[in-house]
Parts: C-alpha cells; structure tokens; sequence
C-alpha cells in the first residue's frame, strides 16, 4: 500500500514538471520570436505599435490546429480574429457582433472569412446524442444547422462523411447568418468592396478550400431577413 501511495506521488509530480515545462516553454518560445523579428527587423516592434489595418476579418474555429495566420502566412497585423467552437455566428453573440462591428465599421476590413475545418470535433459533438454540459447549448446551432439539411445529411452513412458535410454546411449557414445583421447590411449600402465568405480548411492536407458561397451584396439575403434603415420605427 505504502509504495502504491509513493508511486502515485512521484507521477503526480511529473505532471506537475512536464507542465511546468510547457509553461515556460511558451515563454521561450515568445523570447526566441523576439529575437528572430528583431534580427530581421530591428523596428519591427516600434511599427507594430503604432497601429493595425488589417483588411480581413477571421471567424474561424478554437480548435488549436487552426490559427488563422499560420494557415494563411499572413503576420501580425494583417488578419484581425475572431474564433469559437465550430466558427458559430449568432445574432444573440455580442462577442462576436462587436469584432464583427469593429471590423467592419472602423477598420473597413473588406473580407470577413468564415473559416471551418474538416473532422470539426465541435461538429462531430452536435451529430452525436451525449450530453457535454454547458456546451450542448452552443453546438445546438449546429444541430439547427443539421435541421435545415437532415434531407441531405440523412442520406449520408459513413459517419466522416457526415461530419465534414456538415462542416461545409455550417460554414455556409454561419457566412449567411453574417449576411443577415444590420452590420454587414447597412455596410453594403455604404459600400460595395465588402465581401463574405465562407472557407473550410482540410487539416489532412493543410489546403483551404473556397467554398466559392462569397456575397458582396444583399441580393442573396430571403425578404424576410432584409432591414431598411430608412424604415426605423417611429413612435
Ligand atoms: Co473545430
């Protein structure tokens, strides 16, 4: 019993270093970046400082094998971001509404990409019947999703298929679910060089793929989504 005890221990404490151990290793690894950009450029940091206009809005997925810049070779400054399980868009998100917003109306970003991924665990999880907790309400956009295409995904078998079918389908309901806000609507009567679209990144190959659904004007939007701003209230 006495060693049992001792053993578990000694392998909590390795836990204990390894993580101690990617800890610190983030912020070597942040000094080592430093180094290289200063290398490179010795006023890298004095230009970063003085601002961003980033022409391109990023929603993508939280998933860690998924970061916007790395993906796409862009630096910093160049992509503004916005991510969260399975790249949802909800009107009833002020998170994302705000970076939406921001990135629109101050930095007039002229692309908002949302960006999903093949074998999306977020996704898989709303195809499934368990229980997560608190998340279940999140993915319960996906199953909406899923609602919208069951003529479609019912037919597919192979469960992969199904998941990565979805993914595409949501990346297309979530860039539509864009289209529909009084920000992306009142943008377009102001201007025409703002477009949406709607990417999926293939992690078995590193590719993104176009899911060629881009819309640059409210055309697209049902009559019942369509808000006119010379129509306000008036009481
Ligand atoms: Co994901």
């Amino acid at each position: 019993m006495k060693t049992e005890n001792k053993k578990e221990v000694v392998t909590t404490t390795d836990i204990k270093l390894a993580q101690k151990e990617s800890y610190n290793a983030l912020l070597s690894g942040n000094r080592q970046w430093v180094n290289e950009q200063l290398k490179a450029d010795p006023d890298y940091f004095k230009k970063l400082a003085k601002g961003q206009s980033p022409g391109v809005l990023w929603i993508g997925c939280s998933d860690s094998r998924v970061p916007a810049n790395q993906i796409t070779s862009t630096k910093p400054g160049e992509v503004f971001v916005h991510r969260n399980i399975a790249n949802v868009c909800s009107h009833s998100d002020m998170n994302m509404l705000s970076v939406l917003d921001y990135a629109v109306n101050v930095l007039k970003v002229k692309h908002v990409i949302v960006a999903g991924h093949y074998g999306c665990g977020g996704v898989a999880a709303a195809l499934s019947h368990k229980q997560f907790g608190l998340i279940d309400n999140w993915l319960r956009h996906i199953k909406d999703v899923y609602r919208l295409h069951s003529h479609e995904l019912d037919r597919i078998t192979d469960n992969e298929t199904k998941v990565n079918r979805l993914v595409e389908l949501n990346v297309m309901e979530q860039a539509y679910n864009l289209c529909k806000t009084t920000i992306i609507q009142n943008a377009w009567k102001e201007r025409s060089d703002l477009e949406v679209h709607g990417w999926i990144i293939d992690i078995k190959s590193g590719l993104i793929k176009d899911l060629k659904v881009t819309t640059g004007g409210p055309d697209i939007l049902g009559y019942v989504y369509e808000l006119n701003s010379e129509e306000l209230a008036v009481h």
